[in-house]
């Protein structure tokens, strides 16, 4: 059956060059312009790709529209809602939901995976106190691929899922490591009796010796609300499509470097405030701004075209309506302002920029709306988490969209190294 093609005339020369169109099975169709240079002698221009698809995959499905998420074809309202990260994960690296059985044996195997080597810890150590500890983690996974060399030549579907499991074990250790190294304790090793955000907090909380503090009741310091809190952040953190870091993954990937290597420049370039980052600096934002009063002055800011203050959290590439993990993070902290003390001072600050920004022609023409990272740092403060643990803990839940996009890339019939060309404006 003939393809649909798109046809390009060039004006000046009245040459018309014609490429196939291709359909996926949800969202816009794409053009398939890889013979461009080769048919025109010309190159296409998009600074920052914002119309440019750079693989198939059937992962994760975004409509910037309506707002809507899914991954594998399961809403993320669903997954936030009623199933655990774990589940999340295991959906996202399998393509299906696991049975009880196949959860228990995931769940076991991260458990047992979650240690590290002591001379990691050593290395992780050697940082000085006031590192933070997003720089810690991108060196600790960068270092782990010394630890698994073999993953370099990772050759079946077993040893990658091994990899894969590994990596996400280990991040959450490393990221606790990092933050004990910051304040200057001793770290505290999992404990494989935790389900996987249980034992997070607890590495992040207990006194050295591994005992929790002590409450007056003689509960658990680790609420059960809390653990449910984190968990849900985590599975709406895990994957976003090709967002900025999990294109620096697989850009990284193609060149065929390590498989940790990739995942450490991901998290590199998740750090950046416009990325990643902007869940620690919307706390920042928040705390400056102070006082509901000042909303106004702030807003104002953010809309003159000759001050480069932005208002962190709102706005993005792809959503053109509200952040549909954004939504779910606001239920969540809705349901949360009763059991856990959410900052309330944050949340009226938070509220009133909403409000304004929500009504205000300057975000309506752009569409810019909150985004995930403007809720998550109400929650996480509530958690007790300090704020340079917040991007951290971005880190644990993309970790395994970022492996199972590298995955998707390293078995693609397409596999190519990334290598765009340029405008050369130069002598
Ligand atoms: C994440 O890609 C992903 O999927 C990322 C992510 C994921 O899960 O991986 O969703 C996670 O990174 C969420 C985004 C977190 N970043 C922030 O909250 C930082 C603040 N937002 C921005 O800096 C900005 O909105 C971006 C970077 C998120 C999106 O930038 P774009 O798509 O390149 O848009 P743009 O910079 O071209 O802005 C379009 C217009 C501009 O105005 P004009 O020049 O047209 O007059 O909107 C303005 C911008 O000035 N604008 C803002 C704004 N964001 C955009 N104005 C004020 N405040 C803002 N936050």
């Amino acid at each position: 059956m003939k393809k649909d093609t798109f046809t390009f005339t060039n004006n000046k020369t009245n040459e018309s060059y014609e490429f196939d169109i291709l359909e996926g099975t949800r969202g816009p169709s794409v053009v398939d312009i890889s013979t461009f240079y080769k048919k025109t002698g010309m190159f296409t221009y998009d600074v920052g790709y914002t119309s440019t698809a750079s693989c198939r995959s059937d992962i994760t499905f975004i409509d910037g529209e309506k707002g809507e998420l899914l991954y594998r074809g399961v809403a993320i309202e669903e997954l936030a809602e009623n199933h655990t990260y774990l589940e999340t994960c295991y959906l996202l690296l399998n393509g299906n939901l696991p049975t009880s059985e196949e959860l228990l044996d995931f769940d076991l195997e991260l458990r047992h995976r979650s240690f590290i080597d002591e001379n990691l810890k050593h290395l992780i150590n050697s940082f000085p106190d006031r590192a933070h500890p997003m720089s810690i983690l991108a060196s600790g996974v960068s270092a782990l691929s010394s630890f698994y060399y073999e993953h370099l030549e990772d050759t079946n579907e077993d040893m990658r899922q091994e990899m894969a499991r590994r990596i996400i074990a280990k991040i959450p250790t490393i990221a606790a490591f990092s933050y004990r190294k910051s304040l200057g304790i001793p770290e505290i090793y999992p404990d494989i009796d935790r389900s996987f955000t249980e034992n997070f907090l607890y590495m992040m909380r207990a006194y050295p010796g591994g005992k929790m503090k002590r409450t007056k009741d003689g509960s658990n310091e680790i609420k059960e609300i809390e653990v449910k809190a984190l968990d849900a952040i985590f599975t709406l953190h895990a994957d976003h499509e090709q967002n900025a870091s999990t294109t620096t993954v697989r850009t990284v990937g193609s060149t065929g470097a390590h498989p940790y290597v990739a995942i450490s420049a991901g998290i590199s370039a998740l750090w950046g405030r416009a990325h990643g980052g902007a869940n620690e600096s919307v706390i920042a934002q928040l705390e400056m701004i102070g006082d509901v009063k000042n909303v106004d002055k702030f807003i104002e800011r953010a809309k003159d075209p000759n001050d480069n203050f932005r208002l962190m959290g709102f706005g993005h590439r792809v959503y053109k309506n509200f952040d549909p993990r954004a939504r779910a993070l606001k239920k969540l902290q809705d349901q949360l302002k009763d059991e856990l003390n959410l900052d309330s001072k944050l949340m009226e600050i938070a509220s009133k920029i909403e409000e304004i920004a929500l009504k205000d022609e300057y975000f309506i023409k752009r569409k810019l709306y909150p985004n995930i990272d403007f809720y998550s740092g109400v929650i996480l403060t509530a958690l007790k988490i300090d704020r340079p643990m917040f991007t951290p803990i971005f880190v644990i839940g993309r970790t395994v969209g970022w492996v199972t996009q590298l995955m998707e890339l390293q078995q693609s019939s397409e596999f190519k190294i990334t290598r765009p060309r340029q405008l050369y404006i130069g002598k």
